[in-house]
């Protein structure tokens, strides 16, 4: 192995590690598993509503609880298989989708060199995984070589660091990888710690002013378990790659690959328990000025068809 496989792989291991630790608690809150199996539904993707039905699907990067996974066996898909980064994340995913038989199968892949014949698959998705691995554009590449000719792409690659967000997100992980306190203090948050600061600030508070009639349960309701996750995600996941890639740039990479019908998406998302839920009008209409402000180009997600 050369110094360059070594640094890919430690990459991949630490990736897994930081999302095993989430997708696990995920998927022990009924509340967030199920938000984030909600987010798949053929309307998002532009596709008539019975499209899944029948069809293969390969969900690439599904994460230990393949929520992804879950939704397309929901919608009815033939067979869907999930694959991910070594076997350590199968015990959750399994037991999530154990209700489906052999209409699914797990296994151990790599997004940027897939042991998969070309064309095999019906709808390729690939959800938060591209920027995290080592060569993103190589592994969009083998993405659309798996997909069957007439099949569907659609991955999603993280955001932009023009946006202001994403700029305080790569200070807090220079900071992260520099300050071993604040690694600690970020590897430590916890719904319940913050629910434990927030008991502070209040009773503290209350000692020398009077609150205002809903204060307290509103600012209470920004924060939750999900969106600890979320910050948690952004600061440890080991690569964005600074967030610095570009609507043009992932349309290049459809382009390249011959894709045709190429169509970035997005959605309102509903379901959030914490101060997402001011941010979704954003996520929806992504090119609103304040959308740019906060987030740059945005949350890129992208589906194409193969020629
Ligand atoms: C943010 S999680 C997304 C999980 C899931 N797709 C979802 O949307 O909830 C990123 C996932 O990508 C996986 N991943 C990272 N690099 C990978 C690679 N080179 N090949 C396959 N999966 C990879 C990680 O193990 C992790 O489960």
């Amino acid at each position: 192995m050369d110094r360059d496989d070594a640094v890919t792989e430690d990459l991949e291991q630490r990736t897994r590690r930081v999302f095993d630790a989430h997708h696990r608690e995920q998927a022990d809150d009924p509340l967030i598993y199920g938000r984030l199996v909600s987010l798949i539904s053929p309307e998002y993707f532009q596709l008539p509503p019975d499209w899944f039905e029948g069809k293969h699907v390969l969900d690439v990067g599904c994460g230990s609880n393949a929520n992804a996974s879950k939704a397309f066996l929901e919608l009815g898909a033939a067979h869907v298989r999930s694959v991910d980064l070594g076997t350590g994340w199968m015990d959750v995913a399994g037991a999530e989708l154990a209700a489906y038989g052999s209409r699914s199968s797990l296994a151990d892949e790599n997004v940027t060199m897939l042991s998969i014949e070309d064309g095999a698959y019906d709808f390729v998705h690939c959800a938060g995984v591209l920027h995290h691995t080592s060569d993103p554009r190589l592994g969009h590449s083998e993405l659309v070589r798996v997909a069957k000719p007439g099949g569907y792409v659609f991955a999603t690659v993280m955001a932009n660091a023009k946006g202001l967000l994403y700029q305080f997100f790569n200070l807090l992980r220079d900071q992260y990888k520099r300050d071993e306190d604040f690694r600690a203090t970020i590897d430590g948050l916890s719904a319940d710690g913050t629910s434990e600061a927030l008991d502070w600030l209040f009773s503290e508070k209350a000692k020398r002013e009077p609150s205002l009639p809903e204060e307290e349960r509103v600012l209470r309701s920004l924060f939750d378990a999900d969106l600890v996750l979320t910050i948690k995600d952004r600061i440890q996941a080991p690569t964005y790659h600074d967030f610095d890639f570009t609507e043009e740039q992932i349309r290049g990479w459809f382009a390249d690959a011959g894709c045709q019908d190429v169509v970035r998406l997005s959605r309102y998302t509903y379901g959030f328990g914490n101060l997402r839920r001011f941010l979704a009008p954003m996520y929806l209409e992504y090119s609103h000025p304040l959308a740019r402000l906060w987030f740059g180009e945005g949350y890129v997600q992208m589906i194409g068809r193969k020629p």
